[in-house]
C-alpha cells in the first residue's frame, strides 16, 4: 500500500531545488492540493498510516495541533472528519493573548514556536500534524512545547512527507507516522 501511494506522490508532487535556501529541495504539498480527488486520496493515505501507527483516533489522541504553515492545511481536515478538535502551533509572534513558547533548530536556521495558555491540559493526548519531517527540529520543538502545557501528552506525530536520509525519525522523541519516504 505505501509503496504504491508513495509513487503515485513522488510523481505528482514538485520539487523546488534550492528553496528556500542553496542547497535545499523543497517539496510542495500545495501541487497536491490543486486536484481535489488525488488530494483525497493523500488524506485518505494520511488517515490510514496516522491509525495503524498511531492508534485509534479519540482514543490513542483526542486533540490535533497543527504546525505552521502547512498543518493548518492539513490538520482542520482530519480534526473535522474525526470529530476532535484543532488547535494551532505558530512561530513567534503570531498568536494573540499569553503563549508558551519553545526555540529550535530546523533543516535552514533557527526558529521559535509558540501555543496558546489554556488550550491544553492534564487530559490531552496531542497528535501533531505537519506536512514534512526533515531533521525533525520542529517536530521536537513542539513536541517540548506541548509537554510544557499543564500536563499535556504527545500521543505521536505524523507528516505526509519524511526525508529519510536527514535521519529526523531517529532525533524524535515521539512517534512519527508518514505517508512517503524520500531518500533525500
Ligand atoms: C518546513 C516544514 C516543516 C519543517 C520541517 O517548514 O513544513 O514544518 O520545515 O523541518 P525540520 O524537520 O528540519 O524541522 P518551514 O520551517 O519551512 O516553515 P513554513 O511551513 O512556515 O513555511
Amino acid at each position: 500500500f505505501k509503496a504504491k501511494i508513495t509513487e503515485e506522490v513522488l510523481s505528482r508532487t514538485k520539487f523546488y531545488k534550492d528553496f528556500p535556501r542553496p542547497g535545499v529541495s523543497f517539496m510542495d504539498l500545495f501541487s497536491i492540493t490543486q486536484d481535489p480527488a488525488y488530494f483525497r486520496k493523500v488524506l485518505d493515505a494520511f488517515k490510514h498510516v496516522i491509525e495503524f501507527e498511531i492508534g485509534r483516533p479519540g482514543e490513542a489522541f483526542n486533540i490535533l495541533v497543527g504546525l505552521e504553515a502547512r498543518g493548518f492545511v492539513l490538520g482542520p481536515i482530519l480534526a473535522l472528519e474525526w470529530g476532535l478538535p484543532f488547535a494551532a502551533i505558530r512561530k513567534s509572534g503570531k498568536l494573540p493573548g499569553e503563549t508558551v513558547k519553545s526555540s529550535y533548530e530546523k533543516e535552514y536556521g533557527g526558529d521559535v514556536v509558540e501555543i496558546q495558555k489554556g488550550i491544553l491540559g492534564p487530559e490531552s493526548k496531542v497528535l501533531l500534524i505537519d506536512d514534512l519531517l526533515a531533521t525533525g527540529g520542529t517536530l521536537n520543538a513542539a513536541g517540548e512545547l506541548v509537554r510544557c502545557c499543564d500536563g499535556a501528552k504527545v500521543a505521536g506525530s505524523a507528516c505526509v512527507f519524511e526525508i529519510e536520509g536527514l535521519k529526523g525519525r531517529q532525533k524524535l522523541t515521539m512517534n512519527i507516522a508518514s505517508v512517503v519516504m524520500l531518500r533525500d
